[in-house]
C-alpha cells in the first residue's frame, strides 16, 4: 500500500522521518503562528539508529515514514538527544513498535526519560559505533535542558542539533534554502528569544567550540523547522548575534490599560521615540501575548513597560509578561517604567522594581499619572521617549 507519509532523504544514509504539526498554535504558551515540525532522523548503518522521536500523537506518522525506508522492527538503536516531550512523548509507543536493542541518552537524559516514561536508558557519552560510521556526542547541557546533547554522524557529516538552530515552522520543504529568508529570520529570532535567550552564554561557548571539533559539516539538522545544507557561516553568525544581545536601534513599548490612561502615556512615549528617529513597536497586552512581546523585546535597545494599578497590585497581564521576560534574561537594554493609578499606585513601582531586578538600566524616573495624565505628564512621557532614543543612538550597534 502506498504511504501517505514518506521519509525524505537528508544525505546518503540519513532520512528525515519526523512529523509536521501544521495546526499547533500554542506551544507551552509560545504562540506558534506557523505551526512546527518534530524532526526525527533515521540513520541507515550496520546498526540502524533512530535519532529522537516525536510528540505524543504523531508516532503513527513517524513510523509510517520509517517504514518507507526500512521495517521499523529492524531499528537497533534509539538515541534521545533531548528528553522534552515534543521529542520523547512517543517514546513508549515507538519502543513497543520497534523493540530496539538499546535506547541511549545523556546521563541527565536517562534520568529524565525514566521519570517521564519509566523507561530504562543506557547512558552514552563520547561516541557510539554504528558500523560504517559512528555518532559523536557533543555535550550541550542547559542548551536548553540539563539532558540536552547533539550528535554528529561522521559518515555523512550530519550534525543532529536538537533544539539549537531550530524554529517553529511547519512546511512542505525540508531545507532552509527552500524558504523565504525573511520568514526564516523572523521565526529563528522568535524561537531564540523565547526558548534559548537565557542560555546565551552556553550558545557562545558552543559557537567557540564547534570549529575545534573539525566536524566538516555537510548538514545541520535541528529538531524543529527546516534543515541546513549551505550558508553555515550566515547561520552561525546569526546565532552569535542573537547570543551577544548587543543593543539594537529599536524600541518596544508594552502596556496594559483599563480606562486608557496608561495607553495615553504609552502613545506619547512611543511618539517621542519615533520623533527621534528610532523604530518603535507599541504592544497592547489586551491583543498581544508574551511570546510576541519577548520577540520584540529581544531585538530592542529600549524596553518600556506601563500598566495601571489594580487592587493594590500591578495589572495582572503586566506581571505575567514581566515574569516571562525576567526568566529569559535580557541584556544591554535601556528600560523605563510608567503607569497610572487612582490612589495607591503600586503598578508602575512594581514594574520599575522588576526592571531593576533584571539589571536593566533605567536612566529616567518612572512616570505615574493619577486617573488620567494631564498635558504636562504627556509632554514628559514624550520628552522621555526622545531622551531614551538619543541615549540609545550613542550605544546601539545598528
Ligand atoms: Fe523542542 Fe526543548 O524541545
Amino acid at each position: 500500500m502506498k504511504s501517505f507519509y514518506n521519509a525524505e532523504r537528508v544525505s546518503e544514509n540519513v532520512w528525515w522521518v519526523g512529523a509536521v504539526d501544521w495546526h499547533v498554535r500554542n506551544f507551552h504558551g509560545y504562540l506558534t503562528g506557523r505551526g512546527t515540525t518534530y524532526n526525527a532522523f533515521l540513520v541507515i548503518d550496520d546498526k540502524i539508529t533512530l535519532i529522537d522521536t516525536v510528540k505524543s500523537g504523531f508516532e503513527a506518522e513517524m513510523l509510517e515514514r520509517i517504514s518507507t525506508v526500512v521495517d521499523p522492527q529492524k531499528i537497533d538503536y534509539i538515541v534521545s538527544n533531548h528528553a522534552e516531550p515534543d521529542h520523547s512523548g512517543a517514546l513508549n509507543e515507538v519502543i513497543a513498535a520497534v523493540k530496539p536493542e538499546k535506547v541511549f541518552a545523556s546521563a541527565m537524559g536517562a534520568k529524565t526519560l525514566k521519570a517521564y516514561y519509566g523507561v530504562d536508558v543506557e547512558v552514552v557519552f563520547g561516541s557510539l559505533a554504528l558500523g560504517q560510521g559512528s555518532l559523536t556526542f557533543v555535550d550541550t547541557k542547559m542548551l536548553h535542558w540539563p539532558d540536552s546533547m547533539m550528535s554528529f554522524y561522521d559518515r555523512d557529516a550530519v550534525l543532529f542539533a536538537q533544539d539549537a538552530f531550530g524554529m517553529h515552522l511547519a512546511g512542505s520543504k525540508l531545507w532552509a534554502d527552500e524558504y523565504d529568508q525573511s520568514i526564516l529570520d523572523y521565526e529563528m529570532g522568535k524561537y531564540y528569544a523565547n526558548i534559548i535567550n537565557n542560555y546565551s552564554v552556553k550558545v557562545l561557548a558552543l559557537l567557540d567550540t564547534l570549529p575545534s571539533l573539525n566536524l566538516d559539516l555537510k548538514v545541520i539538522a535541528p529538531d524543529h523547522g527546516p534543515l541546513y545544507r549551505k550558508d553555515f557561516g550566515r547561520l552561525l553568525q546569526m546565532y552569535r548575534d542573537l547570543a551577544e544581545q548587543k543593543p539594537q536601534l529599536r524600541a518596544t513599548v508594552v502596556y496594559a490599560t483599563m480606562w486608557h490612561a496608561t495607553e495615553m502615556l504609552a502613545r506619547a512615549l512611543t511618539d517621542g521615540i519615533r520623533s527621534a528617529g528610532v523604530e518603535v513597536n507599541l504592544i497592547d497586552l489586551a491583543v498581544s501575548e508574551r511570546s510576541e512581546v519577548m520577540t520584540s523585546v529581544a531585538v530592542s535597545g529600549i524596553v518600556a513597560f506601563g500598566a495601571p494599578t489594580m487592587n493594590n497590585q500591578v495589572f495582572p497581564a503586566m506581571a505575567d509578561v514581566l515574569t516571562y521576560v525576567k526568566g529569559l534574561k535580557v541584556q544591554n537594554k535601556l528600560g523605563f517604567a510608567f503607569g497610572s493609578c487612582g490612589w495607591s499606585g503600586e503598578g508602575a513601582k512594581y514594574i520599575a522594581a522588576e526592571l531593576e531586578a533584571m539589571k536593566i538600566e533605567q536612566p529616567f524616573a518612572l512616570i505615574q499619572s493619577k486617573y488620567r495624565p494631564n498635558r504636562d505628564e504627556l509632554q514628559k512621557a514624550f520628552d522621555t521617549g526622545v531622551a531614551l532614543a538619543e541615549m540609545l543612538k550613542e550605544k546601539a550597534v545598528c
